[in-house]
């Protein structure tokens, strides 16, 4: 009887250890509390999957569901009303510019005649999830305007389901195009020689692409003075490069989430994950993807030896017919600011990016680094050797990464050197 209780405890323990527990590299540190975090993802994706399946809601906005519930949780402090939270000395408004929400964030005025810098931010969440307003954003970009006497703006653009590309990038680049007015600027005190764009991940995509659309936009008198990436993603055409098969099973981001997340966003038919899985609709059957687009893709020739390893380039030689039709805005340099030629690399401005090397999106981020300083463009890459996707995000306690810490500070000393 009495050892009923330590055999059930001992049963659950074994359980709850076989559901957390997955294999993670040496280098990670941390690896229970990413482990942690990463059960916490999948009991979400996998009750949202539960829900859909019984049609109570949307797959995704059961997982915003659960995440908002979570950081709520484990935040306890509820950033989400302006004004509240840890620096005093920084104004926090929510308005629009140009019709789409903003947060911005003001340090006090620096008296008469004083100009500060200013920075837009585009947060990540697969062009699905997240919002500037919650969680770790918001305390990055208080910390970020605090430290930098800067005045940073938060956009929160749409997210799928509810619209997917072109309109994401549509609202960012109509943020950015109302915040770089010489009008607003005067009116926040920000020198127009010195305001970046910068986003994580999908907002990372969202601020590539519109750096790129502003830089060769002849009627924008002002232009961002610098461009700060962090993990970027940007390309859609090969799911196979280097960091896509090594890190396929690292959390948080699986390989198939991501090819989800991109189907999302181009609005195409999610049936289809398994044919990009092998590269099936970027097959050289597709004459639309000229052997110059494939270049511009190219890991063969645009990673450093040190990343290829054995890694043997996927090239579908015939796959299924008419699969890039059905993949829209596949070969849009909006969507994937990687495909861009390199007169318009050449015209964007100097560029950190931040990469991980347990990334799928690694090589994205080394290869976009490649491109622009072939195209004359000054780029500082931190690659974290110990980094996993969506670390920058990870600051606060309980939550907190040693690597996350390291990579926001690196962020944040840059942008100080920089902007
Ligand atoms: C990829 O395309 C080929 C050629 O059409 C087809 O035989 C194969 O089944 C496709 N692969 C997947 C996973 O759909």
């Amino acid at each position: 009887m009495r050892l009923k209780p330590v055999a059930l405890t001992l049963l659950l323990t074994v359980a709850v250890a076989y559901y957390v527990y997955v294999p993670l590299p040496d280098a990670i540190q941390e690896p229970w509390k990413l482990m942690m975090l990463n059960a916490g993802f999948r009991a979400a994706s996998q009750m949202a999957t539960l829900k859909a399946w019984l049609g109570l809601d949307h797959y995704i906005r059961s997982i915003r569901q659960s995440t908002e519930g979570f950081e709520g949780m484990i935040n306890g402090l509820g950033t989400s009303e302006p004004g509240g939270g840890v620096m005093p000395g920084v104004k926090v408004s929510d308005i629009t510019f140009a019709g789409i929400p903003v947060r911005v964030y003001e340090p006090p005025a620096g008296g008469e005649g004083h100009l500060r810098r200013g920075l837009m931010y585009f947060h990540g969440g697969g062009w699905a999830l997240g919002s500037g307003k919650k969680g770790s954003y918001d305390a990055i970009n208080r910390m970020v305007s605090d430290e930098l006497n800067t005045v940073v703006v938060s956009v929160e653009y749409r997210l799928y389901p509810e619209v997917h590309f072109p309109l994401p990038y549509l609202d960012c680049l109509a943020a950015a195009k109302h915040f770089l007015s010489p009008e607003v600027l005067a009116k926040y005190a920000i020198d127009p020689e010195r305001v970046a764009v910068s986003g994580d991940s999908a907002g990372g995509n969202l601020a590539a692409a519109v750096a790129q659309e502003i830089a060769i936009d002849d009627t924008a008198t002002v232009k961002f003075s610098i461009q700060a990436l962090v993990y970027p993603v940007l390309q859609a055409l090969d799911f196979n490069t280097p960091s896509y098969l090594q890190n396929q099973e690292i959390p948080i981001l699986y390989r198939p989430v991501m090819i989800r997340f991109w189907l999302q966003y181009l609005g195409a038919d999610l049936s289809l994950q398994p044919q990009l899985l092998v590269n099936n609709h970027s097959s050289l059957h597709h004459s639309a993807i000229t052997p110059e687009l494939r270049s511009r893709v190219d890991w063969t020739a645009l990673l450093p030896p040190k990343y290829k390893k054995s890694y043997k380039p996927l090239v579908v030689e015939k796959g299924s017919q008419g699969l890039a039709k059905e993949v829209p805005g596949l070969l849009d340099v909006r969507a994937s600011p990687l495909l861009a030629g390199p007169e318009v690399l050449a015209k964007c401005p100097r560029a950190y990016i931040l990469t991980c090397e347990y990334d799928v999106l690694r090589d994205d981020g080394l290869m976009y680094a490649r491109r622009l300083q072939d195209a004359g463009v000054m780029v500082t890459n931190d690659h974290y050797e110990d980094g996993f996707h969506g670390c920058f995000s990870f600051i606060a306690w309980p939550l907190d990464f040693d690597v996350g810490k390291r990579a926001l500070r690196g962020y944040i000393n840059w942008l100080q050197n920089n902007l």
